[in-house]
């Protein structure tokens, strides 16, 4: 990897703009974003209510690397590269599923749910199971999200456990379930994907379901709308924390819905009638919690909506989505599938649109950085400058 041609491209940002255009569309890039961001920061990878159970996992491709969360027979969380021992084949297919054993699918090497090698047939006498167990990864449950980090020494994560785990408490994630779950191919680079979900500029002409429910025309934190001081008196008689939270690499605030509205739905009314959080009737606006590099998560009252890019090549993206309801709640009597999910699919919709199309502008030899709006692109331009200087700081090790 030329990391000399990469620092260069780095150093041509001009402050305050998007990136130059290699840094959207060439290969060697998408290379070193694997290495200087995706191996290296905390990663959402989903909801602890995915692997509830003694044997339930989750298998998943992040970034490019296939990971397996499992939860034990102890209830212990484990995180493991999703490659055999023996030869390397993938242990379990992308998906959820539940196992009182991992077996190869090729020569049936058999692991305990906590990555130990229980068995492989017909090796010599002198071959040594215990050398040959699953390789981890770091994996953190915080207020019921799943984060993985493939670094050996993961960046601090207790800070963000501390502050974020009472904003989320209300929603009680760990104990919910999930209700649909979809995957959308799109022909951009994972940072444009990125900076179109961290911007509003958009969305009063782009995403006119979305404007009925989301306050299109606030700034990052939410805090100059007229109706900001009743909702807080509100949530503050709740004992609901609101924020803003957060460090460089996340955000966390709770915000209210347009007048009338107290969900994220296309009609702004709840698409599921048993609520995560009851508090207030449900009417608490709702909670926005975004992760760098590539996730961000909306709470309301009845549902938790989680967006993630998953970078798969230079120019396409794969865009997860995750829709959480209440473990009790009886699909088909608290909710139906299409309600609950229209909205953000619609959106995802639209945003691929405008993702792909933006990424066929930036092939243009005329593309130039532009600049950000810092009123209405505040988050966006959090986002680049947090991925230049995550860059630079690995640049900055690699030279030491
Ligand atoms: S590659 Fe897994 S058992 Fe051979
Ligand atoms: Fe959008």
């Amino acid at each position: 990897m030329d990391l000399g041609h990469i620092a260069a491209l780095l150093q041509a940002r001009p402050a305050g703009h998007s990136l130059p255009q290699g840094l959207y569309v060439e290969d060697a890039v998408f290379d070193f974003d694997m290495a200087a961001v995706f191996g290296r920061s905390w990663l959402f990878a989903g909801f602890e209510a995915e692997v509830r159970k003694p044997g339930d996992y989750l298998a998943l491709t992040v970034g490019r690397w296939p990971i397996l969360i499992v939860r034990d027979r102890d209830g212990e969380l484990h995180g493991f590269h999703n490659s055999c021992r023996h030869r390397g084949s993938i242990l379990c297919a992308p998906g959820s599923g539940n196992a009182a054993r991992i077996v190869c699918p090729y020569h049936s090497w058999t692991y305990a749910l906590d990555g130990r090698l229980l068995a492989a047939s017909r090796m010599p006498d002198d071959f040594r199971k215990a050398d040959h167990g699953l390789r981890p990864v770091h994996v953190a449950a915080v207020a019921g999200a799943l984060l993985v980090c493939l670094a050996e020494t993961p960046p601090d994560i207790e800070t963000m456990r501390r502050t974020l785990t009472p904003l989320l408490a209300p929603h009680d994630l760990a104990h919910a379930k999930l209700a649909y779950r979809s995957t959308l191919v799109e022909q951009a680079n994972w940072k444009l994907v990125m900076e179109n979900g961290r911007e509003c500029y958009h969305c009063a002409s782009g995403h006119p379901e979305l404007a009925r429910t989301f306050p299109v025309g606030v700034s990052a934190s939410f805090g100059d709308l007229e109706e900001s001081r009743a909702f807080e008196e509100r949530m503050a008689a709740l004992g609901m924390p609101m924020g803003p939270e957060g460090e460089d690499w996340w955000q966390a605030v709770r915000f209210p819905l347009n007048p009338g509205t107290v969900a994220m739905t296309t009609d702004g009314g709840f698409a599921v009638a048993k609520l995560m959080c009851a508090a207030g009737g449900g009417d608490t606006g709702s909670l926005r919690w975004a992760l760098e590099p590539n996730n961000f998560c909306h709470s309301t009252a009845d549902h938790s909506f989680a967006f993630t890019a998953m970078p798969v090549s230079a120019l396409e993206t794969h865009v997860v989505s995750k829709w959480l309801v209440h473990e009790d709640a009886v699909e088909g009597v608290d909710y139906d599938i299409e309600t609950l999910t229209h909205l953000w699919t619609q959106t995802n919709l639209q945003d691929k649109e405008f993702a792909e199309n933006n990424q066929r502008g930036v092939l243009s030899p005329g593309y130039r950085p532009g600049p950000y709006s810092t009123e209405a692109e505040s988050l966006t331009l959090g986002f680049v400058d947090w991925y230049c200087a995550t860059a630079a700081a690995y640049l900055d090790g690699m030279a030491a």
